[in-house]
């Protein structure tokens, strides 16, 4: 196996406010790793110092071969194409069709030619099983569907690494499955995902690996399994069955 990403002792602070203290977590190549945790547990701020959206404070962070510690030598612009990141709100640009929701990114950032953005568009649709809705614009999709092409939107880029922050978060439960099945296909399909989530019945059966993260550190980690029936710490088994 070969690390996908490899964080070694990341420290990140907001102010006074030490948000990451100490984070080590690998991430083998098609893994699933999720992170579950009280709200304010770094979460989100881990998630996002992976694809350079935060400026980390010391530290090693490497992904898809990049350096995230060397801010200077960074080329974020490679980064992004490497790592998708998806958010509890999807974002979508309101005014164009789904299929140039998708294909924007690709004829601008990555200079392809309009067919075969479209090609690609059709073929990300295709898995997230929107194909039919391409002509149709976001405010006439339900929000499932909406995350849906915000994950296809992703995926058109062909990252090696994909992040998930709550995506089912804002979404009513009927409508959170359809998007869970998303993720299950691109995991089975081999896509390395590391995702933060309150799905625990998911993480319980999909992730390899679970992280749970408490005052801005790794606290227990290891097979989801071994995680839900013999948590390790008070603090676990408190998360544990207050998720249930
Ligand atoms: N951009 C920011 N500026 C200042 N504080 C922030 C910022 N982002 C997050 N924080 C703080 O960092 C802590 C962890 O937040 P976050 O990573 O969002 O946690 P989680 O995703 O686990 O809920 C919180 O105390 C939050 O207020
Ligand atoms: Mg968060």
């Amino acid at each position: 196996m070969s690390a996908i990403v490899s964080i070694n002792n990341l420290h990140k602070s907001f102010g006074t406010n030490k948000v990451l203290n100490g984070v080590s977590l690998d991430v083998q190549k098609g893994q699933m790793v999720a992170i579950i945790g009280r709200s304010g547990s770094g979460k989100s701020t881990l998630l996002r110092c992976l694809n350079g959206l935060e400026r980390i404070d010391s530290g090693d962070i490497n992904v898809c071969g990049h350096d995230i510690h060397h801010p200077d030598k960074l080329n974020l612009r490679e980064l992004r194409k490497q790592v998708g990141i998806v958010f509890q709100s999807y974002n979508l640009f309101p005014h164009v069709t789904v299929e140039r929701n998708i294909t924007l990114a690709l004829t601008t950032i990555k200079k392809m030619a309009t067919a075969e953005a479209k090609k690609i568009a059709h073929n990300v649709l295709t898995l997230v099983g929107l194909e039919a809705k391409k002509e149709a614009y976001p405010e006439q999709l339900s929000g499932g569907q909406a995350q849906r092409v915000a994950i296809a939107r992703s995926l058109a880029m062909a990252p090696e690494l994909m992040l998930f922050d709550e995506v089912t978060s804002a979404l009513d439960p009927e409508l959170t499955g359809e998007v869970l099945k998303v993720m299950e296909d691109l995991s089975k399909q081999g896509m390395t995902m590391v995702l933060v989530t309150h799905e625990m019945a998911f993480a319980r059966k999909l992730a390899d690996v679970l992280v749970f993260m408490h005052q801005g550190k790794v606290w227990e980690m290891g097979p989801p399994d071994e995680l839900f029936t013999n948590p390790k710490t008070a603090e676990l088994a408190k998360f544990v069955s207050s998720e249930l």
